[in-house]
C-alpha cells in the first residue's frame, strides 16, 4: 500500500521567448545558451497569475477544466477519458511555490477556493527548485500517518500536490547570467492512498547551509512608513529582490547533491540504479543531467529532458517533466521512477515511486 500518482497535469503561459529574443534584451546568444543549458525557449506570464498556472495544473490532474487560454498537458491513470476527480473528494492541497501571488491566503488556498475542493486542508511549502520533492514527501508522510491512524480525524487518502512559479517577476532582466535561465510554468499531481499499490516507496531531503550566499533571493518587503525606526527594513547583505547565483557553485552542488539524493533513495528501497525505469530530474541545465547520468553509468535516455521549451521552472520544474514522461509513454504502470532535485536554501532530494 502506498501513496500513488493517478494524476498528473502541467499548465504554460501563452508568450514564448525565444534565445533570439533574448539577445535583444542582453548581450547573449542563441549558441550560448543552447550550448551551456539545453534551453531553446521559455514561457513568460503576461496575462495568466502565479494562481492561473496553479488551477490550471490542478485541473488537469483531476481532468477538471482548467483556466480558459491556459495552456495545459494531463495524464490520467484511467485515460483522459475517465470521469472528472470529485472535488470533494480531496482531503488535501499542498502547494510549493516562491513566487505566488499573494502570501495570504497561501497559493494552496488559491487553488482550492478556485476549484471548488470545499473538504480539502491546504498549505504551501517553499524549498525552492526542490519543492516538489519536499511537497510529495511531506504529502505522503501525512498519508501514511493518516492510514495508520483510524481514527484521524482528517483523513487523507486524496492528495493534490501542486507547484506554480512566475520567476519572471522575480528575475534581473539586465543580468544575462541568471534571466536566459528561468521561465513560468506549473505542474500538479494528483495523489490516493492505494491498498493494493506500493506508490512512493522511498524519499530523501536535506538541507546544506549556503553561507556565501550561492543563491540567493531576498524578500522585499514594502514597509511604506514606520513610525519605529528610519531604516525599517533592510535586506540581508548582498541580497536583492531578484534571484541572484553563482552559476559555478551551484553546478558543482548540483551534480553531487543529485546523485547522493538518488543513491539514498535507492538504498532505502533495497534497489540498484539499473532497476529504476526513469529518472525525471529538477530541469535547471540539461549539462547538469548528462554529468550526473554519466557519473552514475547510466544511460542518458532514462532521463526525462523537458528543459528545451519551458527552461527552468523551479519547484514547478520536476512535475512538469514528469507529467511530459507520463503523457509520452516514457513512464508506464509498474515503472519504478525516481524524482531527483536541488535548488535554493540549499536544498536537495528525491523520491522513488512505483507508477
Ligand atoms: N550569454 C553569453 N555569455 C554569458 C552568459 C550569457 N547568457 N552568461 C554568462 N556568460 C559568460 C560569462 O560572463 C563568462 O564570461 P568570461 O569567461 O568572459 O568571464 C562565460 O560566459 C562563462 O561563464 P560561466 O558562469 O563560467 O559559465 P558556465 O559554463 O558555468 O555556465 C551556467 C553558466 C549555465 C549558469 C551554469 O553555471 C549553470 O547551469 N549553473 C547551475 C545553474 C542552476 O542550476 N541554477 C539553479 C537555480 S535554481 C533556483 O533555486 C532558482
Amino acid at each position: 500500500m502506498g501513496a500513488t500518482i493517478v494524476g498528473c497535469g502541467k499548465a504554460l503561459p501563452k508568450l514564448k521567448v525565444s534565445n533570439d529574443d533574448l539577445s535583444q534584451i542582453v548581450d547573449t546568444s542563441d549558441e550560448w545558451i543552447v550550448k551551456r543549458t539545453g534551453i531553446h525557449e521559455r514561457r513568460i506570464a503576461v496575462e495568466e497569475s502565479s494562481t492561473d498556472l496553479a488551477v490550471t495544473a490542478a485541473a488537469a490532474a483531476l481532468g477538471l477544466q482548467g483556466v480558459e487560454g491556459v495552456e495545459c498537458v494531463s495524464w490520467r491513470f484511467e485515460g483522459a477519458s475517465a470521469a472528472p476527480v470529485d472535488p470533494a473528494s480531496i482531503d488535501l492541497v499542498v502547494c510549493m511555490t516562491i513566487s505566488s501571488d499573494s502570501v495570504i491566503p497561501s497559493q494552496a488556498g488559491m487553488v482550492k477556493m478556485r476549484l471548488g475542493l470545499e473538504n480539502a486542508v491546504a498549505f504551501d511549502l517553499n524549498a525552492a527548485c526542490t519543492g516538489c520533492v519536499y511537497g510529495l514527501s511531506v504529502a505522503e508522510s501525512m498519508m501514511r500517518a493518516s492510514a495508520a491512524d483510524s481514527g484521524a480525524h482528517n483523513a487523507l487518502r486524496r492528495v493534490l500536490v501542486v507547484a506554480a512559479e512566475r520567476l519572471s517577476r522575480l528575475t534581473d532582466w539586465t543580468d544575462r547570467a541568471t534571466c536566459v535561465l528561468f521561465g513560468d510554468g506549473a505542474g500538479a499531481v494528483l495523489l490516493d492512498w492505494n491498498e493494493e499499490c506500493p506508490g512512493i516507496r522511498s524519499s530523501f531531503m536535506k538541507n546544506t547551509d549556503d553561507p556565501e550566499g550561492f543563491l540567493a533571493l531576498g524578500n522585499v518587503l514594502a514597509a511604506g512608513e514606520f513610525p519605529f525606526g528610519e531604516n525599517a527594513y533592510e535586506l540581508p547583505e548582498g541580497m536583492n529582490g531578484f534571484v541572484q547565483m553563482r552559476g559555478r557553485e551551484v553546478f558543482k552542488f548540483a551534480t553531487s547533491a543529485m546523485r547522493e539524493a538518488i543513491e539514498a533513495v535507492l538504498e532505502r528501497a533495497g534497489m540498484r540504479a539499473d532497476e529504476v525505469d526513469c529518472f525525471v530530474p529538477h530541469q535547471a541545465n540539461e549539462r547538469i543531467i548528462s554529468h550526473v547520468a554519466r557519473k552514475m553509468g547510466l544511460p542518458l535516455e532514462l532521463f526525462q529532458i523537458s528543459i528545451g521549451g519551458c527552461g527552468n521552472t523551479s519547484a514547478s520544474s520536476a512535475l512538469m517533466a514528469l507529467c511530459d514522461a507520463y503523457a509520452s509513454g516514457k513512464i508506464a504502470a509498474g515503472d519504478k521512477v525516481v524524482l531527483a532535485g536541488f535548488g535554493g536554501g540549499l536544498t536537495s532530494g528525491a523520491v522513488l515511486f512505483e507508477a
